[in-house]
């Protein structure tokens, strides 16, 4: 956990880089998204609209966003919901404090907590919607992460986001494997499409998990 925290304390550091990376602005980050991730022009657009597939633009009710972390993808589309409550919550203070900024730019009124997925400060089946982008790759207790959303969530409520798997891509394991793991931006052990399917059709009552590239999105129903 502490490695974790200490990679994204950084990446919080160079909060800039990485949101032009996510977002798939300039060359460089155009090809690293090809080269390291595979998505390149419509697979990119694919991925993004699968990450947001559960939620759709007339949702209304309390929503949970974690792992926030800059809120680069997620809050200029939290804020056309209009109606919606907004809760966001990430483990790294400077994640955070880039997520606060930002909505405060975008004139969002969210909710930010800094905290830890597996121990969620909030009462049961509190939320019509739990959203998780990015996020089950990265946490060290997957199981303890993936309960707690659960627990929170209303039953009838939406879970859904995207998240990295492996065995689909070659290179991208390898770039995992080397890169992203030694630096504890990922924690092993990776689900692979077929048991993270499983394991979400065990936990909820609907789970549709799709995939672009390397990238499984699953909207989930509890
Ligand atoms: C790859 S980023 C994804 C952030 C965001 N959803 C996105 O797609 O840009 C992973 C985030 O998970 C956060 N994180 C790691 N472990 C966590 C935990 N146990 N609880 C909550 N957040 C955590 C990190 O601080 C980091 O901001």
């Amino acid at each position: 956990m502490q490695k974790i925290f200490d990679a994204y304390q950084r990446v919080g550091s160079l909060a800039k880089f990485y949101d032009a990376m996510l977002t798939n602005e300039g060359v460089v980050s155009r090809a690293a998204m090809k080269i390291f991730w595979g998505l390149d022009g419509d697979a990119y657009e694919k991925f993004l609209a699968q990450a947001f597939a559960g939620i759709p633009n007339d949702f209304n009710g309390r929503l949970l966003e974690v792992p926030v972390g800059t809120g680069v993808l997620s809050l200029p589309r939290w804020r056309e919901l209009v109606g919606a409550e907004i809760f966001c919550v990430d483990l790294s203070d400077k994640m955070l404090a880039v997520a606060e900024a930002r909505a405060v730019e975008l004139n969002l009124r969210g909710k930010f907590f800094r905290g830890d997925v597996a121990s969620l400060p909030f009462a049961e089946e509190f939320f019509d919607a739990v959203v998780s982008i990015n996020g089950l790759h990265v946490f060290p207790n997957k199981a303890a992460a993936l309960m707690e959303m659960r627990r929170v969530l209303k039953v009838g409520g939406i879970f859904c986001g995207c998240m990295y798997v492996a065995g689909l891509n070659r290179r991208t394991d390898l770039f995992v494997e080397k890169f992203c793991v030694p630096r504890g931006l990922f924690s092993p052990p990776f689900e692979t499409f077929d048991s993270l399917q499983k394991k979400l059709r065990e936990l909820f009552t609907r789970a549709e998990v799709t995939h672009v590239k390397s990238f499984a999105g699953f909207v989930c129903v509890k």
